[in-house]
C-alpha cells in the first residue's frame, strides 16, 4: 500500500507527497491519528486529500497511509433507525451532534457487529444464484423486512452452503457460493463505494406518482416515484416543513433524510423531531423506516460533501430490495458551500460565485441516481429512489448558481414564494412559477386509480388560477371595477381555491394529509362551482347573489371539516351546490317571466 508524507495542511484539505500508485478517490488514513480522508486530486506523486475529521494539530511530515479502497458504506441490517454523519459514522446521541464528537481517528462500525438478527433463508443448497438474488430475509424493524441479497459485485454460482433459520450477527457467514473462479462467502452485509451508482436491470418510466398528501404538490405539480425535484426558497419560507411533510406522509417505504443545517441547533431539532414522529400508516415510530444523516457547521466540511453520496448509496440499497425510497436533502446549498470551501482550499480556479466549475456535474451525478427500476436478481421486483433537494439561495434569488444548475437536472420545481409565506399562505408554493414534468406521465395512474376525469378537471382548475393571475395584474393597473362580472367571478373563485384548496396547514390534524380521493373530490367541487356560477351569471343571476351564497364558506372549510375517511360528504356538498344554483336560476327566470 502507498505510504506518503504530509507537506501542507489547510483546514480540511491536505497535500501529501510520495503518493505514486495511489488512486483517485482512494480512502487514506491521514497523520499519526489515522484520520479518514479521500484523495480528490492527483498530480504526479502529490495527492490532494479531503479529510473527514477535524484536522487541527495535523502537521507536515506526518504519514499518510493508502488503503487501496474507495470511500465505501457498509450495507446490511441495522441501517434503519440510525443517525450518521456524512461518512456513515453513527452519531449515537444528539449530544454527539451538537457537542462532543466521536473521537478523532476512532473507527467505529457503521452497523452493530454484535447484534443478532433472525435470518430466514429463502434459498437452499444446490440453488443457483445471481447478483441481486435474495438469499434470505431479516426483520430489521417491525416496518422493514430487510432482504439479504447477493451483492452486485460478486459472481453468480451455486449455493454450496446456507445456514438454517436462526440468529446471526452480520459478521457470521450465512452462505457460500461456488463460482467459476472459486468460492464466495456471504455475510449479511457488504460494502459499496459511495461514488458509484449501484447497478440495476432496467430503468422504468416514472408513471407512478409519489403521493405526498399535499394538494398543491400532488394535484398541480406531481412528483413521480423515482423522480427528482427541488424546493428552493428564501430563509423561512417553508423548505424544512415541506420536506418533513414529505418524509412523514409520502407513500415511500424508506426515508433518507440528509440534513446540512447551518446552525448546530437546527440539526439537533431534526434529530429530536424525527424520533418523535409517528408513521401515519401504522402508528409506529417513523424512525422504524428512516435513516438520518446529519451534518452541522461544526463538523468537517468534507464529510458534508460526502454525505449526499453516502445517503444516495443507502437509498439505492433499499431500492434494490424492492422498496420505494424517498431521499430528502435539506439543504443542498450547504452541501455546495462545502464543495466551494474545499475547492477554494485547493486553490482551484473558481467559476460562478466562487463555486468550482464541476458544481454542475456533481449535482447532475447526484440527481441521476434517482429512478424507478427493475432490480437485479430474483424474485423480480421494482424499486425506486426519489430525490428532493431543498435549495436556499441567498436572498431568495433563484438566478444564483446552485438553483440554476439544480433546475437543469430536476424535473419538478416547487418554488417557494416569500410573499405567500409572508401572508401566511402555506405551503408557500407559487403555482405560477412551479412546474412538474411528470404531470402527463402520472395522469394515467390518477385516471385509472382515482378519477377518470383527473386531467380534465386539473386542467380546468389550473386555467382558473392562470386567468386569476393575469386578471390580478390588470386589477393592479386599472382597479377591480374595470372588470366585467364573469372576470370578477374568476377572481372570486381563485380566492376560494387559494384559501380552500392550495392552503394546507401542516399542523391541522385533519388537513395535514389529504388522500388522493379527497383531493379529486375537492378539485371537482371547485371546478363544478365555477362552471355553475358562470352559467348562473349567463342566465342573469347577479354576481352579488353568488357572492352571498352561504355554501361558499362550507366549500372552503371542507378541507378540515371532512376527514379522509368521510369523503362521501363531498358528494352531498356537490349536490347542495347544484340545488342552490338551480334555485337561483329559477328565481331569476320567474322574475323575468312575471315582469
Ligand atoms: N405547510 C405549512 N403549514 C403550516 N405552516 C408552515 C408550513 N410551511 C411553513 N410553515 C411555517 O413557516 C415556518 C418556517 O418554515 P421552515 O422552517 O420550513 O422554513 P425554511 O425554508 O426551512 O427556513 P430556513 O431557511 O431557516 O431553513 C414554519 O415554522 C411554519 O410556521
Ligand atoms: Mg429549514
Amino acid at each position: 500500500m502507498v505510504r506518503g508524507r504530509i507537506i501542507w495542511v489547510a483546514g480540511p484539505a491536505v497535500r501529501a507527497e510520495g503518493m505514486l500508485g495511489a488512486k483517485m478517490y482512494e480512502t487514506v488514513y491521514v497523520g499519526e491519528e489515522r484520520l479518514i480522508g479521500e484523495i480528490i486530486k492527483l498530480t504526479g506523486d502529490i495527492a490532494f486529500i479531503q479529510v473527514y475529521e477535524n484536522t487541527s494539530g495535523l502537521r507536515p511530515g506526518e504519514p499518510v497511509y493508502g488503503t487501496g479502497q474507495p470511500l465505501t458504506v457498509t450495507l446490511g441490517p441495522g441501517l434503519i433507525g440510525s443517525i450518521y454523519d456524512g461518512v456513515q459514522r453513527p452519531l449515537t446521541s444528539i449530544a454527539s451532534v451538537v457537542g462532543s464528537f466521536i473521537k478523532r481517528g476512532v473507527h467505529v462500525p457503521s452497523i452493530p457487529l454484535d447484534k443478532k438478527w433472525k435470518f430466514t433463508p429463502t434459498v437452499k443448497k444446490g440453488d443457483r444464484v445471481e447478483p441481486g438474488d435474495i438469499v434470505g430475509v431479516v426483520e430489521e424493524t417491525p416496518l422493514i423486512q430487510h432482504k439479504i441479497m447477493v451483492p452486485p459485485n460478486i459472481r453468480g454460482g451455486e449455493i454450496v452452503e446456507i445456514v438454517d433459520e436462526g440468529e446471526y450477527t452480520i459478521e457470521e457467514e450465512i452462505a457460500i457460493i461456488r463460482t467459476n473462479s472459486g468460492e464466495e462467502v456471504l455475510k449479511m452485509y457488504h460494502k459499496w463505494p459511495v461514488r458509484q451508482p449501484r447497478p440495476f436491470r432496467e430503468r422504468l418510466d416514472p408513471v407512478i406518482p409519489l403521493i405526498t398528501g399535499q394538494r398543491v404538490l400532488d394535484t398541480l405539480f406531481p412528483m413521480a416515484k423515482g423522480g427528482t425535484g427541488c424546493i428552493p426558497g428564501a430563509f423561512g419560507t417553508g423548505k424544512t416543513v415541506t420536506l418533513h411533510q414529505l418524509a412523514k406522509w409520502s407513500d415511500a417505504r424508506v426515508i433518507l433524510h440528509i440534513g446540512c443545517g447551518e446552525r448546530g441547533n437546527e440539526e439537533s431539532e431534526v434529530l429530536t423531531k424525527f424520533p418523535e414522529m409517528t408513521d401515519p400508516y401504522t402508528g409506529r415510530p417513523l424512525m422504524e423506516r428512516t435513516i438520518l444523516i446529519a451534518n452541522t457547521s461544526n463538523m468537517p466540511v468534507a464529510a458534508r460533501e460526502a454525505s449526499i453520496y453516502t445517503g444516495v448509496t443507502m437509498a439505492e440499497y433499499y431500492r434494490d430490495m424492492g422498496y420505494d425510497v424517498l431521499l430528502v436533502a435539506d439543504s443542498t446549498s450547504r452541501w455546495a458551500e462545502a464543495l466551494r470551501e474545499i475547492s477554494g482550499r485547493l486553490e482551484e480556479l473558481p467559476a460562478e460565485e466562487g463555486y468550482p466549475s464541476y458544481l454542475s456535474s456533481r449535482l447532475a451525478e447526484f440527481y441521476e441516481r434517482a429512478g424507478r427500476v427493475k432490480t437485479l436478481g430474483s424474485p423480480e421486483r421494482t424499486g425506486s429512489v426519489t430525490i428532493v433537494g431543498a435549495v436556499s439561495p441567498p436572498g431568495g434569488d433563484f438566478t444564483e448558481p446552485v438553483t440554476t444548475h439544480t433546475l437543469r437536472f430536476v424535473r419538478v420545481f416547487w418554488a417557494l414564494d416569500p410573499a405567500l409565506a409572508y401572508s401566511r399562505h402555506y405551503p408557500a408554493i407559487n403555482w405560477i412559477q412551479s412546474y412538474s414534468a411528470y404531470t402527463e406521465t402520472v395522469a394515467r395512474w390518477w385516471e385509472e386509480n382515482v378519477d377518470r376525469e383527473w386531467s380534465k378537471l386539473r386542467h380546468e382548475f389550473y386555467q382558473i388560477l392562470r386567468r386569476e393571475d393575469e386578471l390580478l395584474e390588470l386589477v393592479r393597473l386599472l382597479g377591480p371595477e374595470a372588470l366585467p362580472d364573469y372576470e370578477k367571478l374568476i377572481l372570486d373563485v381563485g380566492r376560494m381555491i387559494r384559501e380552500g384548496f392550495l392552503q394546507q396547514s401542516a399542523y391541522d390534524e385533519v388537513d395535514s394529509f389529504c388522500k388522493p380521493e379527497k383531493q379529486v373530490k375537492m378539485l371537482r367541487l371547485y371546478v363544478k362551482f365555477y362552471r355553475l356560477a358562470s352559467q348562473a351569471l349567463e342566465r342573469g343571476v347577479p354576481l352579488k347573489n353568488i357572492r352571498a351564497m352561504k355554501i361558499i364558506a362550507d366549500i372552503i372549510r371542507a378541507k378540515s371539516m371532512i376527514p379522509n375517511d368521510q369523503i362521501e360528504k363531498f358528494d352531498e356538498l356537490e349536490k347542495r351546490i347544484e340545488e342552490e344554483f338551480r334555485e337561483m336560476i329559477l328565481a331569476v327566470s320567474t322574475q323575468i317571466v312575471s315582469r
